[in-house]
């Protein structure tokens, strides 16, 4: 096991996870050790996320999402489950200890370190005069002033430039072609694998090259090449610019679609300009931005993929409370189309005209209607109004009432009222939905936990039952007569397993340990059966005494029907007869 459980378990109490959760959901409700807020994992209007201080863990009632102060920062911070660990003892001010927690740290950093010798060796080429092509490329992009900013470089029009500057370096083979760099060619030697390119190096928000798009000096395809996800780079975790980005002081974050668009925009001064590398906006992106920016405007290009893509855009960054405006732009593809043709105060006038979300999804969807119609007026009406309802605030949903109102030719009281009739609806489903999953924990599995779920559901109540428990209360229970090979549920057979042996060896039961060993559904499972807390310690004894006589039932008559069966079976084979 790469950390031992002291260092967890010390790890776990310099954490408290109602301090560090409270950095990033106000928990304003409060209800016993329970705290809760709006969940940061999906979009929500009334608190479902809870926070247990005597437990120290999570769970969201909405989403499923649960587990230990390891498994939250995992999910909100990106990380993986060492990385994680790094980061809560950094916050808590803990050495971790270093007998090499991580078996790829060596390979990363190599790889690090390749990527920004061949950033130098690409920079270094365009610089020189062979590599005239792509300075002159630049030249016509008008981001000549920006190759030193961005690293940008040139990759020569040639089959082994890179590999053989490289190989000369002491970087092997291998370490090549698993950084995206090179590949093997049929006669088994390698070739590069950016060639004739204008380069952009992928920095990260730490300032290491994690990868490499290459732009094509004519009219080629691919027009971008893009490294391969590898050790060190996730595209759908990355932005491209964002190491410049996030020393911006314009107080948002501009998000484009195109290298070029980034580049051209930071030389006119829009120095928070980032762009998804390649893909549409991720919500692993969305929630990097969020770490940095607390507004975002979104600046796709102005066709219609474009504006599907902002549509898109919208939804992931929404549930993470971020200020969203989304520009048009005028007679130009892109940003930097526009700005070529009409340089940055223009382009500034844009920002400083562009719609809220509100009014953009609002202007998007009477696109759809025939609005001189009375069918298409009330079908915009009802849209609408389930649009409205859908924003958080009462002033933003009076004011974008009124004018979608206006647009639908009735008057605003009748709209208010629809938008008032469908939040009453939301509301009343909402309650439902959290009644039932209070009531019964299984039948409300999530999505996450549905593979969890088990065959037996009376045994499973059981089954979740003696975990918490024995959870809860582990001095009351030494040794049981139970293993989990006697549950029906493998996850939490295996849980229960773990969290046995701990207690008989009068372990404390901290979850921080478990989250090594288990997945993060199965620990949002945990989470979830800790969450309740309906039997008292008076009652423990007798409730434990029930589950395990459940159980043993269940698991009776499971195996009487398989003795059944098998003297069916043998019936057959025997006498060649049977059901
Ligand atoms: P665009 O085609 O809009 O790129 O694609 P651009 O940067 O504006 O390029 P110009 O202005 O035409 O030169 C947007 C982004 O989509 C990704 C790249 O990240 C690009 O910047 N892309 C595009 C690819 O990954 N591969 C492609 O073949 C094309
Ligand atoms: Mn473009």
């Amino acid at each position: 096991m790469p950390f031992s459980e002291e260092f967890l378990e010390e790890l776990n109490r310099r954490n408290d996870i109602v301090d560090v959760v409270s950095a990033y959901v106000p928990l304003t409700k409060r209800s016993g050790s329970n705290r809760f807020g709006l969940c940061p994992f999906h979009g929500e209007k009334t608190p479902s996320f809870s926070v247990n201080a005597d437990r120290q863990i999570y769970h969201c009632f909405g989403c499923g999402k649960g587990g230990n102060v390891i498994n939250f920062i995992m999910e909100i911070e990106n990380l993986s489950f060492p990385d994680a660990v790094q980061f809560l003892a950094r916050r808590a001010g803990m050495e971790v200890p270093q007998d090499d927690y991580d078996p790829n740290r060596g390979k990363r950093a190599r790889m690090l370190e390749l990527n920004r010798e061949a950033a130098r060796f690409f920079h270094d080429r365009l610089m020189e005069p062979g590599g005239a092509p792509g300075q002159a490329y630049a030249e016509k992009r008008g981001i000549v002033p920006m190759v030193t900013r961005f690293g940008l470089g040139y990759a020569p029009d040639s089959w082994q430039a890179l590999t053989d500057a490289m190989t000369k370096k002491g970087f092997t083979r291998q370490e090549l072609i698993d950084a995206g760099l090179a590949r093997v060619g049929k006669s088994g030697g390698l070739y590069d694998y950016f060639r004739g390119r204008l380069m952009f190096p992928v920095i990260d928000v730490r300032g290491s090259v994690i990868g490499f798009s290459g732009r094509i000096l004519s009219d080629g395809e691919p027009k971008y090449l893009n490294s391969p996800d590898t050790l060190v780079y996730s595209k759908s975790r990355s932005l491209f610019a964002l190491n410049l980005a996030k020393k911006s002081k314009s107080g948002y974050i501009l998000l484009a679609e195109g290298n070029i668009d980034v580049v051209s925009l930071h030389q006119a001064g829009f120095d928070s300009a980032v762009a998804s590398l390649g893909t549409s906006l991720t919500p692993d992106q969305a929630r990097l931005i969020s770490r940095y920016t607390q507004q975002v405007v979104i600046a796709y290009d102005a066709d219609a993929a474009g504006q599907k893509a902002a549509q898109r855009a919208i939804g992931i960054l929404q549930p993470l409370d971020l200020k969203i405006k989304v520009l048009k732009i005028p007679g130009a593809k892109d940003p930097d189309e526009f700005i070529q043709q009409n340089g940055p105060t223009a382009f500034k006038n844009l920002i400083e005209r562009s719609d809220s979300q509100a009014v953009y999804r609002l202007e998007q969807l009477a696109e759809g209607y025939d609005l001189t119609a009375d069918d298409g007026r009330v079908g915009y009406l009802k849209a609408a109004a389930k649009l409205v309802a859908s924003f958080p605030g009462s002033v933003e949903r009076e004011i974008y009432g009124i004018r979608a109102a206006e647009k639908a030719g009735v008057s605003k009281e009748a709209f208010l009222a629809e938008v008032a009739r469908v939040r009453r609806q939301n509301a009343a489903a909402a309650k439902k939905r959290l009644d039932r999953d209070n009531s019964s924990p299984l039948r409300a599995a999530q999505p996450q936990a549905r593979e969890l779920r088990f065959e037996n559901v009376r045994s499973a109540v059981a089954e979740e039952g003696v975990l918490n428990l024995l959870c809860r209360f582990p001095e009351l229970f030494g040794s049981l007569p139970l293993t989990g090979a006697d549950f029906t549920s493998p996850s939490l057979g295996r849980l229960y397993d773990a969290v046995a042996a701990r207690v008989r060896q009068g372990r404390s039961v901290s979850t921080a340990a478990l989250a090594e060993q288990f997945s993060p559904e199965e620990m949002a499972l945990l989470a979830k059966i800790l969450q309740r807390d309906e039997i008292p310690a008076s009652a423990a004894d007798q409730a434990m005494g029930d589950y395990i006589n459940k159980i043993r039932t269940e698991r009776d008559k499971a195996s009487a029907g398989d003795d059944l069966r098998s003297y069916a079976e043998k019936l057959k084979q025997t006498k060649g007869y049977g059901p």
